[in-house]
């Protein structure tokens, strides 16, 4: 199939099969590149209420700077990675007081942004300003992997680099962003992680991976290395008018920024004995009159590196001397989805 041909059939596939999705209606940067932030490691059904909830919540790039931080982690909430929701307030910041409100229109400029990679600077350079660069995200490696049946490893450099020519090689000189998103949502509908609708597709005739019965196994991935475990033992103070506390975390890791009870981190999760101990020789609740375990199982929490194993104990106290909070009001911090779950789960404990 001639590149041409290939593109030529995805447009019109496109045309009569995409998804009337909010952001389809629109070629504002602000709004694109607020649903691109939100697609990044999010799927469609996910991402769709959020994206409406910030358009609504900050109908510009102003109202988005002048918001404070912990206003647009809390309306992230829920979505994860929060580096994404720290620097869509940078870039927020940065556009509206240092570009007039109006986001570059060239891919290369757009990627010194906070936040904005080479696949989202792409896709917004090509669907707002017609720029004829391909956008390269999880979907295109599958469909041009499968299709051209490519067995180069996707986070390797030589087939990172592969897949950009190849991909690059077949964007239309018109509509650019279209193609970029029949791309995108041909892997999204037809071309699919699993069960791939292959007897319906279009494109089946000419496609290499399905003459080689090689579909299920491409796009081919090295494995990295394993992933880490971390065990979290985490104090609910709570004292005799219902205070709490909650700490935000600093540093680097992951949920800089965000709100979460004390936290005992140990090799293994901790039981009684060892717990008090930990208690009374780190923190300022060493004359507590009872820990008590609120969850039965430990609480697991995958992150794409490490996985998570917490605990929730409440410690009982008389009185919290400072650095405190109603638990009743905790719930205006954003927090890690972990957290939101165990409050939620916590709530319908006690109810
Ligand atoms: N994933 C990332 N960007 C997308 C878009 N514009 N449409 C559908 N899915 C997407």
């Amino acid at each position: 199939m001639r590149q041409t041909e290939f593109s030529f059939v995805l447009l019109t596939w496109f045309d009569t099969c995409q998804r009337n999705l909010p952001w389809r209606s629109t070629k504002t940067p602000y709004f694109i590149w607020l649903s691109e932030v939100i697609l990044q490691q999010t799927q469609v059904s996910q991402g769709t209420p959020y994206f409406l909830k910030f358009q609504s919540k900050y109908p510009t790039v102003f109202d988005l700077a002048a918001a404070d931080e912990q206003d647009v982690l809390k309306t992230w909430e829920g979505l994860g990675y929060y580096s994404r929701a720290r620097n869509l307030h940078k870039t927020a910041i940065e556009v509206a007081h240092n570009h007039n409100g109006i986001f570059p229109n060239t891919a290369v400029a757009l990627q010194k942004l906070p936040g904005i990679g080479p696949y989202t600077a792409s896709a917004i350079a090509s669907i707002c300003y017609d720029e004829s660069i391909a956008a390269v995200d999880g979907n295109a490696y599958r469909v041009l992997s499968r299709f051209f049946g490519i067995d180069l490893a996707i986070n390797q450099s030589e087939g990172i680099k592969y897949f950009k020519l190849l991909a690059q090689d077949l964007v239309p000189f018109e509509r650019a962003g279209d193609y970029n998103q029949a791309v995108m949502e041909f892997g999204a509908l037809v071309c699919t992680p699993k069960a791939p609708q292959c007897s319906s597709c279009p494109i089946n005739e000419k496609c290499v991976a399905l003459r080689s019965n090689s579909v299920s196994s491409l796009p081919f991935k090295i494995k990295k290395s394993a992933i880490k475990k971390r065990y979290f033992n985490y104090l609910l103070p709570l004292d005799a008018t219902h205070h709490t506390r909650l700490k935000k975390r600093t540093g680097n890791g992951i949920w800089r920024h965000l709100y979460e009870f004390p936290l005992i981190e140990s090799n293994e999760l901790l039981g009684y004995q060892a717990l008090s101990k930990s208690v009374k020789e780190n923190t300022d609740f060493d004359r507590f009159n009872d820990l008590i375990l609120i969850n039965i199982d430990p609480i697991v929490h995958k992150l794409t590196h490490q996985h998570i194993f917490a605990n929730f104990w409440i410690v009982h106290l008389d009185q919290l001397e400072d650095d405190f909070v109603h638990f009743s009001e905790v719930d205006q911090y954003p927090m890690p989805q972990l957290i939101v779950t165990f409050l939620k789960n916590f709530r319908n404990q006690i109810k």
